[in-house]
């Protein structure tokens, strides 16, 4: 039985009918086709589906859609404005922050809300804060460099 969900997404207003049980990862990906936001674990490990409810860091594998009610969601696909990349996109862009790109959309996320939420004061500071974003490939180096620049 699914049942009526409101979202604000991207700044753009949805009525939805969900499965009570689908993930807000699922439903981005799999019913509304943003795409950007990534599965790599689905249960909270890795950060590759990272995005933000109303402002705050989320991973969308751990929330159910339905529990978001009312609420705005920002993913990868909100962030840059028309053809303006956001500041820390091109940040990574000029660091190299990624090899392979694939836990690159939940980094950035996660990047921003570092700074939002004032923990970007220190190399050691960034390093906590997005220890729960995984990159196999090692590019964390290169990541806390972005964050630092954006963050000045
Ligand atoms: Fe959500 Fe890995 S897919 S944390």
């Amino acid at each position: 039985e699914k049942v009526p969900l409101k979202l604000d997404i991207n700044g753009k207003k949805y009525r939805l009918q969900v499965e009570p049980r689908t993930t807000l990862l699922d439903l981005l990906r799999e019913q509304l086709h943003l795409t950007g936001t990534k599965k790599g674990c689905d249960y909270g490990q890795c950060g590759a589906c990272t995005v933000h409810v109303d402002g705050q860091r989320v991973n969308s594998c751990l929330t159910l859609a339905v529990m978001q009610d009312g609420r705005k969601v920002t993913t990868i696909e909100g962030l840059a404005e028309g053809d303006k990349l956001h500041p820390m996109q091109e940040a990574f862009i000029k660091h190299d922050g990624f090899q392979c790109g694939y836990c690159t959309p939940g980094q950035i996320m996660s990047a921003v809300a570092c700074i939002r939420e004032g923990h970007a004061n220190s190399e050691g500071e960034i390093r906590e804060y997005m220890s729960g974003n995984i990159c196999r490939c090692g590019a964390y180096p290169n990541i806390v460099a972005a964050i630092q620049e954006v963050k000045n």
